[in-house]
């Protein structure tokens, strides 16, 4: 569904490239995590993914993309955004309405969706985000983590066949950072959507991506399945990005023991290497 070949972007004017010659590619259905240290070119990374690189922010570009056979260079943004949602990370540059409802709406008009088929998108868009109480809200009256919120039905609204959902869960708290994950995963299964998610927990994170791209001065310095890239526990630490606990447990006990343990991903996981060592 998403193909991304050698590809490197330097925003106009800049000295250093923001991304160079990073290769991805994420099937349909699939679920990437991508993670690095700031700056690292993750958010370029998703700008390109859908279009607003290099249709919104110029800059030299080598390499091709393909997001579901269209070429994010030639297809118009409006073609693209029918196709792929991006949730950005800063969400009051995403928002434009005064109204909530607006919100949702404003996206749906402009695709020219029936609109006899509106009401019934608001409503669920905004029950999926969690917030169905906050239709009638204006959103300045509204916490950041209701606005985060927000962003994310009036993407979900228009009901995109790729999300991309850059730090999506920074205002939330887990109870709700969660929700957005398992929403995320129910869309995955019952419709096919294909998900990237830039993400910061990457507890969270690494229990629901497949796979994981870790990135570090604009290049991919690691990627695959999720349990392989965390076996490099401390390859990610040296980065200064986290690992999840029981995994960086895990990695340490297996030095410390001088024998190789299985990799942790969760709680469960370490659990049970822990029940076996004591046995
Ligand atoms: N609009 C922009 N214009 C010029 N440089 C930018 C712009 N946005 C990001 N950059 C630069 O590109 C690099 C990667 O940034 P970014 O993609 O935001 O990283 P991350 O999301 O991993 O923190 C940084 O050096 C940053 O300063
Ligand atoms: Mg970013």
């Amino acid at each position: 569904m998403i193909d991304i070949q050698s590809f490197s972007f330097t925003y106009k004017n800049e000295a250093e490239p923001a991304l160079r010659d990073v290769s991805i590619s994420v099937p349909e259905g699939g679920f990437l995590g991508i993670i690095g240290p700031a700056g690292a070119g993750k958010t370029t990374l998703a700008r390109a993914v859908c279009g607003i690189i290099p249709h919104h922010y110029p800059g030299d570009y080598y390499g091709r993309i393909s997001v579901g056979g269209l070429d994010p260079v030639e297809a118009s943004l409006t073609d693209l955004s029918r196709l792929v949602g991006l949730v950005f990370q800063d969400v009051d540059s995403q928002i434009i309405s005064t109204m909530v409802e607006d919100e949702i709406l404003y996206g749906l008009e402009n695709f020219g969706i029936p609109h006899a088929e509106i009401p019934e998108r608001i409503r669920l868009a905004l029950a999926q985000a969690g917030i169905a109480d906050l239709q009638d809200r204006t959103v300045a009256s509204l916490s950041g983590g209701q606005r985060q919120k927000v962003a994310i039905a009036s993407i979900l609204a228009l009901r995109p066949r790729v999300l991309v959902l850059d730090e999506p869960t920074g205002e939330l708290d887990p109870v709700s950072s969660r929700q957005v994950f398992s929403l995320l995963k129910q869309l995955r299964k019952e419709h096919g959507v294909t998900v990237i998610v830039i993400e910061q927990k990457i507890m969270l994170l690494c229990e629901f991506a497949e796979q994981l791209a870790v990135l570090d001065h604009g290049a991919v310095l690691r990627q695959g399945p999720t349990r392989e890239v965390l076996a490099h526990a401390e390859e990610l630490l040296a980065l200064g990005v986290n690992c999840p606990r029981v995994t960086t447990l895990s990695r340490l006990l297996s030095r410390r023991l001088g024998r190789e343990l299985p990799v942790c991903v969760n709680l469960e996981e370490a659990e049970e290497t822990a029940r076996r060592l004591m046995t």
